[in-house]
């Protein structure tokens, strides 16, 4: 219900990070107002690891924080994660008896659907009351002021007006603009003097042009390769668009990638070196594209042997030429020409400086009573659950400190 008036703490958004803010902070004795100009709460929980919420990730620890989460300050999110583990959500999971599985890499699923994650995160908010707090909500909340006077923060909203000596910022970052994501915790952060480390799309398809538009022709195509971008790699599943690449290996790349810079795919991640040289001696009557089609798709494998320059059988391949194919596959170059932008990206990386943040509460150094968490702030997990590991963790952090 919305409510106008005094609370403990306003919180600006109902996904993941608000939510777990709130029902901390709830549990802790506080009144928390959190409003959303969305028609209900953790729009993209329902949405998330297909339908399924791919909540949480067993690796996703303050142990691995540095390399599993990119930030201008690699060591920032290991505070919050080592407060509040992924034991701690699979506890609360279990409690409300939610069955979920481990699909791959350590990744959490639930058995049946992502609602069962939101209902459960509604519920602890209404634990609050038994603790002598409140949480209440705003739907359909287009906020229009947000300012500090006199020690308190006053959020105008649908004509109500609500003030707090706490105000939160866990309104996300712009992907997915057309379920109403926006760049509005940015706004904030520039209104109170924060710094911004430039958002942009992560998570995200590559599209391909010039000389790669070729493989857009494979779209639907996967194969179980190694992606690389720099020095980072990624062992998982690349997929053919009708724009480009796809695919867990290159959503995982894409977050490293800057505009120009080439990325390189293992088509053939498991043959050993050596491998098209060995087959020459046993099957010297084979070609390039059938050894290729032993692993790979018929379609991918034409289009990598055409373009690797198939001259016949292997026996009429001198061993350098064949040494060089074999270097090519395994590092095969793409440049690619963008991505698909906001409008496909899982996440958004960069976002408000961890520099201007307390890391065990998310407060902000200078403004007193202001905290900004979850995907709003420069960390930016891996896919496969890190990302929804961080929103609940920075909104305990926040949430424990209201
Ligand atoms: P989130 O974006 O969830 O919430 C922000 C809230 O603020 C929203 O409710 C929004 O309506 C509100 N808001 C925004 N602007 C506002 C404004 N101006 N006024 C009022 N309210 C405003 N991660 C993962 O770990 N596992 C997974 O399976 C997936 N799957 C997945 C699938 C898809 C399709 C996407 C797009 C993303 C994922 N993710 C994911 C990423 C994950 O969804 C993301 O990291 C978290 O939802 C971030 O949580 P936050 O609470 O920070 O922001």
């Amino acid at each position: 219900m919305a409510k106008s008036g005094n609370y403990d703490a306003i919180i600006l958004g109902a996904g993941g990070a608000g939510l777990m803010c709130a029902l901390t902070a709830g549990q802790r004795g506080r009144r928390v107002l959190v409003i959303d100009h969305a028609s209900g709460p953790g729009k993209k929980i329902l949405i998330s690891g297909g339908g399924r919420c791919n909540f949480t990730n067993v690796n996703a620890t303050s142990a691995n924080a540095q390399e599993r989460y990119l930030s201008a300050n690699p060591h920032f999110a290991k505070s919050a994660l080592g407060r509040y583990t992924p034991t701690d959500f699979i506890e609360m999971v279990q409690a409300h008896g939610i069955a979920f599985h481990e699909k791959t890499l350590g990744q959490l699923f639930c058995d049946d659907s992502a609602r069962q994650i939101v209902e459960m995160l509604m519920d602890e908010c209404d634990k609050s009351e038994a603790a002598g707090g409140r949480v209440d909500f705003a739907f359909h909340a287009p906020i229009s002021d947000v300012r500090r006077a006199d020690d308190l923060y006053h959020v105008v909203y649908n004509g109500l007006k609500a003030s707090a000596p706490a105000l939160v910022i866990a309104t996300g970052g712009p992907s997915i603009p057309k379920m109403g994501a926006t760049g509005f915790a940015y706004d904030l952060a520039r209104q109170f003097g924060l710094k911004i480390v430039e958002p942009r799309p992560a998570l995200v398809p590559f599209t391909l042009g010039g000389d790669d538009v070729l493989f857009r022709e494979l779209s639907g195509v996967s194969a179980d390769v190694e992606a690389r971008c720099g020095k980072v790699r990624f062992r998982e599943a690349a997929l053919l668009t009708h724009k480009g690449l796809s695919g867990p290996a290159v959503l995982q790349i894409s977050s490293y990638w800057r505009h120009g810079q080439p990325i390189g795919v293992d088509f053939l991640p498991d043959q050993p070196s050596g491998w098209l040289r060995d087959l020459k001696r046993e099957k010297p009557r084979t070609t390039i594209k059938s050894a290729l089609s032993a692993s790979l798709s018929s379609r991918l494998a034409d289009i990598l042997a055409d373009r690797i320059g198939d001259g016949g059988n292997l026996a009429d391949w001198p061993d350098r030429r064949l040494e060089e194919a074999e270097r090519k596959l395994s590092d095969w170059p793409f440049t690619p020409n963008g991505t698909e932008g906001y409008a496909k990206a899982e996440v958004t990386a960069g976002g408000i400086s961890t520099d201007g943040l307390s890391q065990k509460t998310m407060e902000a150094r200078t403004v007193p009573g202001l905290f900004f968490i979850g995907e709003a702030v420069d960390v930016t997990g891996w896919l496969g659950g890190y990302n929804f590991q961080w929103a609940w963790a920075s909104g305990v952090a926040a949430g424990s400190s209201l």
